[in-house]
């Protein structure tokens, strides 16, 4: 039975660590003595991550969407952060499209979405492996969704691309286990959280540190898949009855 999963020490590179969930778990990981590199497009919001948490934290700015992004963090993360052990790969966007109008219009939204959500992080695990890989142990998070599951009319893009990096994070695991690298591979499957991501609306929402703070504790557990919050429930309504979850999911 491995041990538990400790972040102290650790260096943990964190995708949208600026804003939002991902914010909360730099926070968190800092106060748990981990060291944290942040990556974001934003460079007001990196520059306040600075501020507030000091020499713990590391920035990077970056837009992981644009062409050679991924490898390009990837080489400056082997040259600056060698020591980096833990990639969580949370940065995402949504987009609510009615595809069916403006069709011709949309293909542009389907690209960002697409290489953000989706080519990024499948990317970005595979371009950390020669690194993760000279540690004892690392670990690779990928953060999915409740959407991946079940998905809502709204954001088809969105839930076709998380319920793709939940599938590619099976296969990652069982790569890394066949092929005996001492890597834990986890999804966190997230559940409605309060932050700029999710639309503005009356259903009651997961505070964003105790999402965070659910993530890590999983992690820290060696959990395969990390279920948050109402995400369990979906789980088993799912397993029960699929029509039913995705009725319940359909119009969030
Ligand atoms: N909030 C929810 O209800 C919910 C539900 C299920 C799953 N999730 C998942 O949880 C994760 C975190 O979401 P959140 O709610 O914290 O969202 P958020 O508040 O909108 O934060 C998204 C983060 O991703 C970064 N990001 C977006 N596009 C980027 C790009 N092109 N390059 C680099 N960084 C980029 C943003 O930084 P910059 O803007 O500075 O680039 C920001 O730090 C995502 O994977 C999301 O899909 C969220």
């Amino acid at each position: 039975m491995p041990g538990r999963f400790d972040f102290h020490g650790r260096t943990v590179l964190v995708t949208g660590g600026g804003r939002g969930i991902g914010l909360e778990m730099t926070r968190q990981l800092a106060a748990k003595g981990a060291r944290v590199v942040v990556v974001g497009r934003d460079a007001d919001a990196l520059a306040a991550v600075t501020a507030e948490l000091g020499q713990v934290v590391a920035t990077r700015r970056a837009d992981l969407g644009a062409p050679g992004a991924v490898p390009s963090l990837a080489a400056w993360m082997r040259e600056n952060h060698p020591d980096c052990s833990v990639l969580i790969n949370n940065a995402a966007i949504m987009h609510h499209l009615d595809l069916t109008t403006h069709s011709l219009d949309r293909l542009e939204a389907i690209d960002a979405e697409v290489a953000i959500n989706m080519t990024a992080p499948l990317q970005l695990a595979v371009a950390m492996l020669p690194l993760l890989r000279t540690h004892r142990s690392a670990a690779v998070v990928n953060v999915t969704s409740g959407l991946a599951i079940a998905p809502k009319r709204e954001a088809a893009v969105y839930c076709a691309t998380k319920a793709a990096l939940r599938s590619f994070t099976r296969s990652l695991r069982d790569q890394c286990r066949a092929s005996g690298l001492p890597i834990q591979v986890s999804e966190a499957v997230m559940t409605l959280v309060d932050t700029t991501l999710s639309r503005p609306g009356a259903v009651r929402k997961y505070p964003p540190a105790r999402a965070a703070a659910d993530l890590i504790a999983g992690v820290e557990r060696g959990q395969d898949e990390i279920w948050i919050e109402k995400t369990k429930l979906l789980r088993v309504v799912h397993r029960l009855s699929p029509g039913l979850a995705y009725r319940i999911m359909r119009d969030r």
